[in-house]
């Protein structure tokens, strides 16, 4: 009989990823002001909510990430909730390009972060912590304001877009 044990847990890294696809999310683009003339973002779905009272949100951002210099120093930044149709947006925030928001409408608000035109909900927030974690960096939000509209939006599922559709068994009431 072997001596070698064998590991308790052996977690598999595709297995792993491929678990958390089922987690079904919106889709957000986290946008900064950083120094004078410059505007950072990028697409991610790690956001989430955390504490009604404080109003904290919490997403993450890779650490090799080139943006993560700009959004550990800004006091102040934003989440875009995209809509259904703004899946070029979440393309485009996800990508290397020359300058991510060309072309892209929007104004500033409170956090003088981009604040993007056609979205289903603006969160403005400033930093209430931060949090090395495995090769994120967790970012906690205190929500400063926030606005909704009523519009279906972009969902993301098992690596793909998808739209978002209410259950056939869920009523209307
Ligand atoms: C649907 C979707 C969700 C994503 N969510 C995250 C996320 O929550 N955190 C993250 O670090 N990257 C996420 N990414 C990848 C980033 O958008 C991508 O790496 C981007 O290039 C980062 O920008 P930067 O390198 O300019 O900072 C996501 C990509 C997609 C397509």
């Amino acid at each position: 009989m072997s001596t070698e044990r064998a590991p308790q847990h052996s977690l598999q890294e595709q297995e792993f990823r491929d678990t958390l696809a089922r987690f079904a999310t919106g889709i957000t683009i986290i946008t900064a002001r950083w120094r004078d003339d410059a505007f950072v973002g990028f697409t991610a779905n790690s956001f989430n909510s955390v504490s009604l009272d404080p109003p904290l949100v919490t997403w993450s951002l890779a650490r090799r990430s080139r943006s993560l210099a700009a959004f550990e120093a800004v006091e102040r930044y934003a989440v875009n909730v995209l809509a259904h149709d703004q899946i070029e947006l979440a393309r485009r925030f996800s990508r290397p390009h020359a300058d991510r928001f060309a072309g892209v409408s929007f104004r500033t608000g409170h956090a003088a972060a981009p604040l993007i035109d056609g979205c289903v909900a603006w969160l403005e927030c400033r930093h209430h912590a931060l949090h090395p974690a495995g090769d994120h960096m967790l970012f906690i939000g205190h929500v400063e304001t926030c606005t909704h509209r009523e519009i279906e939006p972009l969902v993301w599922h098992a690596g793909r877009f998808h739209l978002c559709q209410p259950h056939p068994h869920e009523s209307e009431d």
